[in-house]
């Protein structure tokens, strides 16, 4: 079974992340790890630490000779800004001087909620795990679940289609997404230039007024066969497994399949997908007018494209803060504010991109199994061939 756990705070030495379950055999390209690393830190509106961090993956187990060898890969990316949080957040005890308090709970962060539970006197232990730095150690491991995938045909991307206001109106292809991937700058991570601008204006327009942003990012998996997930349990449905995983990013707050929010006010002639027929088909022949479902009906693939969007809340931490209340005193007092992104819709689609993998792994793992990728692949290609004489 695919499994995966993260640790490590914002400011602390390090993040680790941790992915058990992988057959060996699995060619590891550290170049493919790192380039998403750092299309996790790109976007036009991110906050100065992106200046200071480049994250990079260092492998420490399950990974040799360039290849996965059965047991646990487990990744360490450092902290650059760790050597000016030393004295403020020690393991050792330390000197209570130089701890950095976070006063006054941000409304929408975890801040209050997070002291309030474990019983912290301010936030600043808070903030420090739920920050989205976090996010990059998913990332880190989703991109050994790619690299997996890839080896089944599998690939993984997102594009941005909205930033507040402004929002791409046409409907997108797999190769304009996939044309966005070489870049070597990312704006806001759109298919479409002049909605790629008024996304930008969306940004600058907060920028000057001291505001956040949020938004829309889109995850495609292309290339799925059908037949990962299962209605059978509840808890097997592959769009409740995304759903749960691209929820689980920081800022998220809504996931949606294919076109399900709009369905929601359409008929039902006018959404769902037509069914036909044509030999050779991609797996089993079957063909769709159009893809409304996102490639996932009844909780399992259906061998279309899936496509899952998240809804990204504006960013909680405000260079004009809202109203809060000191920890201590319990007076008024304007929210803390510390160095900080105010748009992060590309960058949330990266970390996506990675849940998305991992969820997709784990199902086709358990589908098709196997500790090798020599077995594993005998066994998916004997699924093929059994779509193709469906
Ligand atoms: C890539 C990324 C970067 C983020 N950067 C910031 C940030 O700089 N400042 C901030 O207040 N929130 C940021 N967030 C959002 C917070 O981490 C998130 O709102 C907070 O942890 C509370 O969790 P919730 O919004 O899921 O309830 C970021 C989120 C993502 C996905």
């Amino acid at each position: 079974m695919l499994r995966y756990f993260t640790a490590g705070e914002s400011h602390g030495e390090a993040l680790v992340a941790f992915l058990s379950g992988l057959p060996s055999g699995i060619k590891v390209d550290q170049s493919f790890v790192d380039r998403d690393l750092w299309r996790r830190q790109q976007g036009y509106g991110r906050g100065g630490r992106m200046k200071i961090e480049r994250d990079s993956a260092h492998i420490i187990s399950g990974v040799r000779n360039g290849a996965t060898i059965g047991s646990p890969v487990a990744i360490l990316l450092e902290n650059k800004d760790w050597k000016n949080w030393q004295e403020a957040l020690p393991v050792a005890a330390g000197d209570p001087a130089k701890h950095k308090r976070v006063a006054s709970p941000r409304p929408g962060h975890a801040d209050l909620a997070g002291a309030l539970k474990y019983n912290f006197p301010e936030a600043r232990y808070v903030l420090e795990r739920a920050s989205a730095r976090e996010s990059a150690a998913r990332v880190a491991i989703g991109a050994v679940a790619k690299l997996f995938l890839r080896e089944l045909g599998i690939e993984i991307l997102s594009h941005v289609t909205r930033v507040g206001n402004a929002a791409l109106q046409t409907a997108v292809t797999w190769e304009a997404i996939s044309g966005l991937y070489p870049a070597d700058e990312i704006l806001l991570n759109c298919v479409d230039e002049n909605a790629e601008q008024a996304m930008k204006e969306e940004v600058d327009r907060v920028l000057k007024t001291g505001d956040s942003v949020g938004g829309v990012f889109e995850v495609v998996a292309h290339n799925v066969p059908p037949g990962l997930g299962t209605y059978a349990q509840w808890d097997e449905r592959l769009d409740a497994l995304l759903a749960g995983a691209v929820m689980s990013l920081q800022a998220v707050k809504a996931v949606e399949i294919g076109d399900g929010v709009s369905a929601a006010a359409s008929a039902g002639s006018t959404v769902h997908d037509e069914i036909g027929y044509e030999t050779p088909g991609r797996f089993a022949g079957f063909t769709r007018s159009r893809n409304h479902a996102g490639g996932i009906e009844g909780g399992v693939s259906n061998g279309e494209d899936i496509r899952v969007r998240g809804y990204l809340k504006p960013i909680s931490t405000l260079r004009r803060p809202l109203q809060s209340v000191d920890f201590e005193t319990r007076e008024p007092v304007k929210a803390a504010y510390e160095r900080s992104d105010v748009c992060v819709v590309p960058a949330a689609g990266i970390a996506a991109e990675s849940m998305v993998a991992l969820t997709l792994a784990r199902c086709a793992l358990e589908k098709f199994g196997g500790d090798s990728m020599l077995e594993t692949r005998r066994n998916f290609e004997g699924y093929l061939e059994q779509l193709k004489n469906y």
